[in-house]
């Protein structure tokens, strides 16, 4: 593993056996997170996004999903050891999964259990995995996490159940919860999609903000890329069950060189619209049916410069300048255009 870095997926292959079929959702996805940092990753509904992050917190659905190759290297903070997360027998990685790595997810609703108050919750999640902290104590610090994400009136707020909380309310207090272990790793899947405009902003003010004050590194999963341009150093695009393109921020907005990133730059979505369920104005036509992908480069039906080999045969990523990859044919030295 590389110094700087806290995170490295390496190679990583995940299938769904169903009963429709065989999904080959990851096919060799790779990145790095850095000490620190906010690597944003974007892609269409469908790419891989989530199953990247629930492999890397080892809550793929059993038996269905299956990691087929890889390794999820991570470095413990405490002990500077690296570890590999997919040998790491349940018990410790439920240790990982308390302490170093926290998550938050698109729906808080979802998340926080209906029948007992955002107080007790946090303080479920301080209990566990600090055995030896006193209910008076995890109490104190529930309350001390509800002011840090902004909650007013938190001494009272923390005695409400969920559902008297507002959607913006609930994805704070859910963010307290996430950061109540003092994680060094935040994956932060589509944290402000449920959200209106107004609040999905403040939201990622907070996001920031805490990383700032409290120092973790940040994996902010989204759909749009308007989002990850304030509030990431790098970013990972994701097309079919990989990563297309991979580059600091100011690359991929400034020179982005996968034809699907460059769709993706003239379609920005705006907040106000939600997202890119709708097919994208600047790419034509929709995404492939996971279950029976195209042969050869996977955009290649969608791509407006595709050729031959395209067709035919899948690109590797090739790194063009330092720290950018990317897996397309027009970039790979010696290829020409035959169209
Ligand atoms: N439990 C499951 N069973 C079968 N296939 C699944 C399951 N979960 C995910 N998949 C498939 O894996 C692929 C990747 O899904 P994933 O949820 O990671 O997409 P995503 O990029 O997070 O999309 P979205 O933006 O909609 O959240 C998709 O083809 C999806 O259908
Ligand atoms: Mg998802």
């Amino acid at each position: 593993m590389e110094k700087d870095n806290i995170l490295e997926i390496k190679n990583l292959h995940v299938t769904f056996y169903t009963e429709d079929g065989i999904v080959r959702a990851l096919q060799g996805v790779e990145y790095e997170v850095k000490h620190n940092e906010t690597l944003g990753v974007v892609g269409e509904s469908g790419c891989g996004k989530s199953v990247t992050s629930l492999t890397i917190m080892r809550l793929l659905p059993k038996p269905q999903a299956k990691v087929e190759e890889g390794q999820i290297l991570f470095r413990d903070k405490e002990t500077g050891q690296e570890i590999n997360l997919l040998e790491l027998p349940e018990e410790k990685m439920r240790h990982v999964r308390g302490n170093r790595i926290s998550m938050i997810f698109q729906e808080p609703m979802t998340a926080l259990n209906p029948v007992y108050t955002v107080g007790d919750q946090i303080m479920e999640a301080i209990l566990i995995h600090n055995p030896e902290t006193t209910r008076q104590e995890a109490r104190k610090k529930a309350i001390e996490m509800l002011k840090l994400v902004g909650i007013p009136a938190a001494e009272k707020r923390v005695d409400d159940y969920p559902h008297q909380m507002s959607g913006g309310m609930r994805q704070r207090v859910m963010i307290a919860m996430a950061l109540s272990t003092n994680p060094d790793i935040l994956i932060a899947d589509e944290p402000t999609t449920a959200l209106d405009v107004t609040i999905q902003a403040q939201i990622l003010d907070l996001i920031n903000r805490l990383q700032e004050q409290l120092g973790m590194s940040i994996i902010l999963i989204t759909h749009n890329l308007g989002v990850v341009a304030q509030n990431a150093d790098r970013i990972a695009v994701m097309y079919l069950g990989r990563i297309v393109e991979y580059a600091p921020v100011r690359e991929i907005f400034h020179d982005p060189k996968h034809p699907y990133t460059q769709g993706l730059l003239q379609s920005v979505p705006r907040l106000d619209r939600g997202g890119l369920k709708e097919p994208l104005p600047g790419i034509s036509g929709n995404l492939p049916s996971p279950y029976n992908p195209p042969p050869g480069c996977k955009f290649h039906p969608r791509c407006p410069y595709v050729m031959d080999r395209c067709r035919e045969e899948e690109p590797s990523a090739v790194e063009i300048s330092p720290g950018h990859t990317v897996r397309c044919w027009l970039h790979v030295k010696g290829e020409k255009s035959n169209e």
